[in-house]
């Protein structure tokens, strides 16, 4: 396949990463560092090894996994293991991991003595069709997502499907609702597509679809003053929801797990205010829910979720903003609404949680 060409960089696409090896071969970087997590080490690190046999001279910065450790504190420790280990602005840092690793290394290499150079391996489906394209780097403050960040672009994103094969059947599934968002946004014949693909083995050809369609959209807009905004379609109310989840439940929803949601409540207001007619939201709905879990909350929860929704960067003026369909494969953006009509959309989830439990 094709390399995709992006903001100044390149996405390669090849399972034994000889992209990779030929750009290190090509460049004289005085040390190299890869940030891993504890599983991509694990996991990732031996593919690495296979496949570039004879890179050995690096280190290797290991942070915790998940959600709740991309924040300051960690990043602040990876500033200094950079420091420690003698980092100058001609290092390189690689970036190995699902989209926490990316958003947060692309961060750390971005503001360490003023922007080091790094690339993207991304190691889960999520951060391949998606949090590894398009130069947003970031960390959480608090309970508030990525609020804090950069644009900053990697010296080139390489995608091996070889990565896959470790990752579990839950997040494989959270990283589909991405390419589900791609579909719904921007091209129906592909949402068709993916309508029968199995989302815990995914074909190349999608993720290059996928990156694909999210390239075009940061490429036209890169600071995401129009167009890009586009790809917030399910996130604003998703981001919420994960972000309550992720401070109440005991085994927290996944990123794609609330996208889901999102995209069904946001689908509701793509239909009620904006011109997505009935049938395609049926459509939307009956895909979602048989590929995504059900996530029952009580009303109890509306006004700490739209608290939530409050600190989008979308907002403005003190309205919730949001991107909606106008059909399946067409969105528009910068759609503002009222909290009593976001409530409507919680509620219409809901519902549809009741009518399940009363047919069964
Ligand atoms: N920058 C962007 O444009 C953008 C876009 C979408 C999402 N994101 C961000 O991406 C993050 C979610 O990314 P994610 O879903 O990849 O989560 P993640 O990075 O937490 O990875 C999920 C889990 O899989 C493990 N893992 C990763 N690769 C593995 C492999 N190959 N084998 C076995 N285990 C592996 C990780 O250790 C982790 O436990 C969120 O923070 C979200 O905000 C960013």
């Amino acid at each position: 396949m094709q390399p995709i060409q992006s903001n100044g960089y390149s996405v390669f696409f090849d399972a034994n990463l000889s992209s990779l090896k030929d750009f290190l071969d090509q460049s004289s970087y005085s040390k190299i560092f890869f940030l891993t997590d504890l599983n991509t080490s694990e996991h990732c690190m031996p593919v690495i090894g296979k496949y570039l046999p004879h890179l050995d001279n690096y280190d290797i910065i290991e942070v915790d996994p998940g959600e709740a450790n991309k924040n300051i504190d960690y990043c602040i420790g990876v500033w200094h293991m950079l420091l420690d280990f003698g980092a100058d602005r001609n290092s390189l840092l690689i970036n190995l991991g699902g989209g926490v690793v990316t958003d947060m290394g692309g961060f750390a290499a971005s503001t360490y003595k003023r922007g080091i150079d790094f690339v993207q391996i991304p190691t889960t489906l999520l951060s391949q069709v998606d949090a590894s394209v398009g130069g947003k780097t970031g960390i959480d403050l608090g309970s508030v997502k990525n609020i804090i960040g950069t644009f900053a672009q990697p010296q080139g994103v390489f995608i091996s499907t070889d990565f896959l094969s470790t990752l579990d059947k839950r997040q494989l599934i959270s990283g589909f609702a991405e390419v589900v968002k791609h579909g719904l946004i921007a091209d129906r014949a592909y949402f068709d597509t993916i309508k029968s693909a199995d989302a815990t083995a995914i074909d190349p050809p999608i993720i290059y679809r996928s990156v694909q369609i999210k390239n075009h959209v940061v490429t036209t807009d890169p600071y995401e003053k129009g167009l890009r905004k586009t790809l917030n379609f399910g996130h604003t109310i998703g981001h919420a929801i994960e972000t309550y989840s992720l401070k109440t439940d005991r085994d927290p929803l996944l990123h794609g797990e609330a996208l889901a949601i999102g995209m069904i409540c946001e689908g509701y207001l793509s239909h009620k205010y904006n011109s997505l007619n009935g049938v395609e939201l049926d459509e939307l709905i009956a895909f979602i829910r048989s590929v995504f879990p059900d996530y029952s909350f009580s009303k109890k929860i509306y006004t700490d979720v739209i608290d939530y929704m409050k600190n989008d960067k979308k907002n403005l003026q003190g309205q919730i903003g949001f991107a909606l369909l106008s059909q399946i494969g067409k969105c528009d953006f910068n759609i503002y609404l009222k909290e009593d009509q976001i409530i409507e959309s919680l509620d219409f989830y809901n519902d549809l949680l009741i009518k399940k439990s009363e047919q069964s």
